[in-house]
């Protein structure tokens, strides 16, 4: 069971090393983790974000364990050499498509939800998001217009094949939870999105018993704070999933707490292929203290059991760590308390 462990920037470092203190503790035979440079750290040492040896070393591994990219002492870089672009050219290269990132209620942390407790405690949704396409990989530039204006420019594509292997996607994931899905698109503006639906609907005739709707981008952020306990799986392109992911992570109360995958197509001899990562980022300001909340990443490597590894006994288990601890009262920063880093992995590991 190899593992490639990309800790990246930021508290990408902090976060991750507790994270593998987890995995380490379950004692599983035959687990290889080898550490890579990704983002600026892998700038600062071999002058780009994604050296070839951390494509190769996570092309040759079963799962990636990623903690955050993301300096931004690095901004005023050209955007190639840029910590972000490690994490795009990962999903390019390893051709991960689709991005899973679950939101669901915390028992107990229903304060701490920038919503009505009573409205936070009914979120249970999972999103996904394609990765490899739309206004992300698309032409882009900047111009002189003839009357001597500058203009940026980014082109906004998805093609048949993009959105039917997303679609078939979420419609699985559908199947495994409460059988419904929200296709969220512009569709009344953008052709992109036109084409989306209508993909999505050919998609749909192969699961009888789905119940699919769909939803402009914009009416599905109001009523992600409005009632997020009325969605289940919720479908989306690359760039307005980026945006609603973020929302329903303060829905749920602290972005300290969601994990993703980024999964493709290809099997190994356990699972699925994929990419595991909190979503929160490199929260530079906080970096280096052992301020950070590792709870996300330690989620993440649960993830990783469950769909690289076919280990779910093993994931629901650091899952009910957590949630015992955050009942316990185990409280990060991002949650309004001050247990540090290493004392949030110490009291996760207690209760495994
Ligand atoms: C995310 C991040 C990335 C994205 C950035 C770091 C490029 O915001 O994973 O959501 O926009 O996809
Ligand atoms: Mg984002």
């Amino acid at each position: 069971m190899k593992i490639a462990v990309l800790a990246g920037d930021g508290i990408g470092p902090e976060v991750t090393h507790e994270a593998v203190r987890v995995l380490e503790a379950l004692g599983l035979p035959g687990l290889e983790l080898s550490e890579g440079d990704v983002g600026a750290a892998a700038y600062r040492a071999h002058g780009h974000p994604l050296p070839e040896a951390t494509v190769d070393l996570a092309r040759a591994s079963d799962a990636v364990l990623f903690g955050a990219v993301g300096d931004p002492a690095c901004d005023h870089l050209e955007r190639a050499l840029r910590p972000e672009q490690a994490v795009l050219g990962l999903r390019t290269h390893l051709t991960l498509f689709a991005n899973l990132r679950p939101a669901k209620a915390f028992a107990g942390l229903e304060e701490l939800s920038a919503l009505r407790p009573e409205i936070a405690r009914k979120i249970d949704l999972l999103i996904v998001r394609e990765l490899n396409g739309d206004v992300y990989f698309g032409d882009k530039g900047h111009r002189t217009l003839d009357d001597g204006r500058r203009q940026g420019w980014d082109m906004m594509a998805y093609a048949e094949d993009e959105v039917r292997r997303i679609a078939h996607l979420a419609f699985r994931a559908a199947q495994g939870r409460g059988k419904r899905l929200t296709s969220v698109d512009k569709a009344n503006v953008l052709e992109t999105s036109q084409l989306w639906r209508d993909v999505v609907i050919e998609v749909a005739a192969d699961y009888p018993d789905i119940a699919l709707d769909h939803m402009y981008v914009d009416n599905a952020a109001m009523q992600l704070v409005r009632a997020p306990g009325a969605f289940d799986v919720v479908l989306t392109g690359n760039l307005f999933g980026d945006i609603l992911s973020d929302q329903a992570s303060m829905c749920v109360g602290s972005i300290g707490l969601l994990a993703s995958a980024s999964l493709g197509e290809r099997q190994t001899d356990y699972g699925t292929f994929g990419l595991y990562e909190p979503i929160h980022g490199s929260a530079p300001d906080i970096a280096g203290q052992g301020k950070a909340n590792p709870m996300a990443a330690i989620l993440s490597a649960a993830m990783m059991l469950r769909h690289s590894f076919g280990r779910e006994t093993e994931a629901a288990r650091i899952e009910a760590a957590v949630a015992r601890a955050l009942a316990d009262g185990v409280r990060g920063g991002d949650l309004g308390g001050s247990a540090g880093t290493c004392a949030i992995g110490d009291a996760v590991l207690e209760r495994l």
